[in-house]
């Protein structure tokens, strides 16, 4: 039985538009990224492998700077991190946002000034804080009223640690609902509304071993829009405001978070970053002005824009299955290295590499080797129709969220990461083994 074939289509497969600006059409159907072909890639490396673009990471990071010449820009480390990451972030002169000593003493230890350093956490452990205070981060954002005192209690006396409350301004926004943290209703910070934020701010205030140097808020992941942005923006001073009017204080610093949204597929919408730096610096001096305040410097914290667009996954096609409404192509990867689709219903658009073909495109899903049904890593996507084990398939937009949040399940080991750069490609993780499941597996 055959999948539905659907013609003139091809042209629409062959859009690069959300690739590595690197990337690079060469012969045999075949893709260069940083100036390394993939398919030699997947031969030295083996599949599957991602591949990330340093040159893409490291541009990304200089329009940050260029679009907000007046703010602090942290890459948000929990969107993808290593030690050449923690390098690039450094030399492109960005901050740093981490949420756990692992990923703190990761950055620290691979040069990253800890001063640059942000630590956020909903439930921070002793040992997160522990670690903080030793390295000696530049900022702690306190998010529940529980931690103030035992912060406080951790810096000692004598002690000063400078710190931000975050704040739930109540906006809803994000891509999905699992990713929306700007209401009342979820875990993270302290709300607007019903005065917890105010009540906390109130609290560190009185603490002498805390230094409160400003609000923080961060209403979600994946925002293609900037409106958001500015009601949150707009509620942010406002409480500021209340702040100085019933304790006097201003704070020089106002930190909006991350959450810009990229595109996953050509078409679709990223972000305007030019148009958020605008409004949302216009939004802040008119609010500020308006209510009498000093205008704070701007912190904001872009995970998934620094890093997703300039990762692409490779993979070997295992098996082709025609079935009676779907065409299955199992990889060798899956929700191991990508949850994204299994949580949040992300879309992704795989193409075939390596090889050219004038078959026509068929609707496919393209699934894992995992045991589970919902392994899926991109349903009903076009592929050219005589795709066939062995061919490879890339799958770019994936240096966010896949590696950092992959797991050991089946035991199939979590994929190497390997930098391209100027035409030469090189490992920065190296490939899960049996021997690191045995490594761990101390028991009798
Ligand atoms: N700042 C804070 C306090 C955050 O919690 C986050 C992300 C960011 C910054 C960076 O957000 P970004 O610019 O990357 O959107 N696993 C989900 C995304 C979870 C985001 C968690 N917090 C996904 O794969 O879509």
């Amino acid at each position: 039985m055959s999948a539905p074939v659907l013609t003139g289509l091809s042209a629409e497969l062959d859009d690069l538009s959300v690739w590595p600006a690197s990337t690079a059409r060469l012969p045999g159907g075949n893709l260069s990224v940083g100036g390394v072909s993939l398919t030699d890639v997947a031969e030295r490396f083996d599949t599957p492998a991602y591949v990330l673009d340093e040159g893409e990471v490291r541009a990304r990071c200089r329009t940050y700077r260029a679009v907000f010449p007046d703010a602090d820009v942290l890459y948000a480390a929990k969107a993808f991190l290593s030690r050449a990451m923690v390098r690039w972030i450094d030399e492109e002169g960005l901050g740093l946002d981490a949420c756990s000593a692992g990923e703190l003493e990761l950055a620290v230890t691979a040069g990253f000034p800890a001063a640059r350093i942000v630590l956020h956490g909903n439930a921070k452990s002793p040992r997160d804080i522990e670690t903080a205070l030793r390295l000696g981060v530049g900022r702690i954002v306190v998010d529940s009223p529980s931690e103030i005192a035992r912060l406080a209690a951790q810096v000692g006396s004598g002690g000063r640690q400078k710190v931000m409350v975050r704040v739930v301004p109540g906006v809803s926004a994000g891509g999905h609902e699992k990713i929306r943290t700007g209401t009342d209703g979820q875990k993270f910070g302290l709300s607007l509304t019903d005065g917890s934020a105010q009540h906390a701010i109130a609290r560190v205030l009185g603490q002498p071993q805390l230094e409160l140097t400003g609000l923080h808020c961060h209403i979600g992941s994946q925002i293609t829009d900037v409106k958001p942005y500015l009601v949150a923006v707009r509620r942010m001073v406002g409480l500021m405001a209340r702040i100085k009017e019933s304790h006097g204080v201003t704070f020089p610093e106002l930190d909006m978070g991350g959450g810009h949204g990229v595109a996953y597929r050509a078409g679709e919408s990223a972000l305007d970053l030019t148009a958020l730096a605008r409004r949302l610096n216009g939004k802040l001096s008119a609010s500020c002005a308006a209510a009498g305040l000093p205008v704070p410097r701007l912190v904001i914290e872009p995970g998934r824009a620094v890093a997703a667009p300039a990762g692409v996954a490779v993979y070997r096609v295992l098996a082709v299955k025609p079935t009676g409404s779907t065409m299955f192509v199992a990889v060798d990867g899956g929700m191991s290295d990508n949850p994204r689709p299994a949580l949040y219903g992300a879309r992704y658009a795989p193409r075939l590499i390596g090889r050219s073909t004038t078959a026509e495109p068929v609707a496919t899903t393209v699934v894992g080797r995992h045991c589970e049904a919902g392994d899926i890593l991109a349903a009903d996507v076009l592929l050219p129709g005589d795709v066939r084990p062995g061919d490879l398939l890339a799958v770019p937009v994936s240096g966010a969220y896949q590696l950092s949040m992959a797991s050991d399940y089946n035991l199939v080991g979590r994929p190497p990461v390997v930098a391209v750069h100027d035409g030469s490609a090189r490992l920065l993780v190296r490939r899960e083994t049996q021997e690191d499941f045995r490594r761990r597996d101390i028991g009798a």
